[in-house]
Parts: C-alpha cells; structure tokens; sequence
C-alpha cells in the first residue's frame, strides 16, 4: 500500500502583468501599474486577501515592499520570504515573518500541518517554482494594457505546459482587464 501524499494547502498567486508579460519594470520599479492603483478600486485584492491565510513572496518583491513607506500590509497573517540570506534588521521585521531556502513544496506541507490552508505565492521567481511544481491552484492576473518591452517576467522557460480553466473575467474603464483561473487537472485538458 502507498503512502498517502501530505497535504499541501490550496495556492494562489494574484499579479499585475503588463501586455507582454511582466511583473515589473527592469529595476524592479512598480510605476507602469501606479495608474491603475489610482482607478478608485482595489480589483478585488482586499476580498482575495480575506481567504488568504500566509504569504510566500522572494526576497526581491520583500526588500521592494520594505521600501515603500506603507504600514506592514499582512497584518497577522505568518509571511514565509523564501531567500538565502539573512533578513536586515532595521527597520525591525514584523515578528510574523520567517525565511525559508529550498524547496516550496516541504514549506507549503509545514504550513498545512500549521493549520494553514490557504497560501498567497508572489514574486516572479517564486510563482514560476510553484508553477513549475504543480502548486498553483488560482491565478489572477490583472492585466494593464502597457507594454514594457523588457523588465521582471511572470512566466519562463521553467514553467511547464499546464491547463487552466477560465473561472471569471472583469475589465475596468482604467483598461485593466482580471482574468481568474483555476488548474486543470490534465485529463481535463481536451
Ligand atoms: N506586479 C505584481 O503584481 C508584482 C507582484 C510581486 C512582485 N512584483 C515585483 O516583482 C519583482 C520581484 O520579482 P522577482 O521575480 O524579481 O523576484 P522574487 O520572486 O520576489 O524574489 C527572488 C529572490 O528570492 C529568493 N528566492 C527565490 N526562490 C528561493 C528559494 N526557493 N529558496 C531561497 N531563496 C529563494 C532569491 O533571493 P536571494 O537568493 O538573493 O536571497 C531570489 O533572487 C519586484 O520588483 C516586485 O516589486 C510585482
């Protein structure tokens, strides 16, 4: 008899992409977004971020959110920053967050055995691993229609093909345009 596989809990990732496909300018700079934030909405992140129970996000998409001069936005919630090096200490980490190098996979099971059930993935490098071990289950991109040529991508050659099943679409005067997925199971590809 085999052993039952451990748990992991359900995975999200929840993005703002531009037309061809990037998370960020080449600096890491935010600004092609910045007006779209400003469209009177939050795109239905307040309600995603209700059933989200921790957050995975790299260590470049944490040292950009240090940078902003804005209240810590997780409030309670344990925030895992997957990185190989210490964190600094000032300004002082928010006693909720830990590091983690390696594997998503062992993490994500030690969050489940935490009593965590849903997880919130950011950061290109690290939705790319999830995608590519198969631990997505949601992804909502927010598409804005700005093309940037180059900068920080969402997707690559790590990323396996893989099938995703349209759950909801919305699109705003600001241009941007929600598109919500959920995994498909292979056998549910044709
Ligand atoms: N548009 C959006 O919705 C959105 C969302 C999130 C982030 N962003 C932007 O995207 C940029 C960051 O994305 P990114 O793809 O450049 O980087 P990232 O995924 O945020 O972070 C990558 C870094 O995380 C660490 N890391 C990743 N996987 C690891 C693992 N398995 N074990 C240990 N360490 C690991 C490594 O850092 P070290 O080895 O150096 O420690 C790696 O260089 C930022 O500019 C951010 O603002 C945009």
């Amino acid at each position: 008899m085999s052993a039952s596989p451990v748990a992991v809990p359900r995975v999200s990732a929840y993005l703002g992409v531009s037309l061809d496909g990037f998370i960020a300018e080449a600096d890491g700079g935010l600004g092609f977004l910045a007006p779209y934030q400003e469209a009177g909405t939050d795109y239905g992140y307040n309600a995603f971020m209700s059933t989200v129970d921790a957050v995975v996000m790299g260590r470049a998409t944490f040292d950009v959110l240090r940078g902003f001069d804005v209240p810590w936005p997780f409030a309670e919630r344990p925030v895992v920053v997957l990185t190989h090096r210490p964190l600094p200490a000032t300004p002082p980490v928010p006693s909720t967050v830990s590091t983690h190098a390696g594997l998503l996979r062992p993490l994500l099971e030690s969050l489940a055995a935490s009593g965590v059930a849903h997880v919130y993935v950011d950061g290109g490098q690290v939705v790319r691993q999830a995608l590519r071990d198969q631990l997505v289950d949601a992804l909502t991109l927010s598409v804005v229609p700005e093309l940037l040529g180059q900068g920080r991508p969402l997707f690559g050659a790590e990323v396996p093909r893989s099938h995703w099943q349209l759950i909801g679409s919305e699109s705003w005067a600001s241009g941007l345009v929600q598109l919500r997925y959920g995994r498909r199971a292979v056998n549910q590809a044709s």
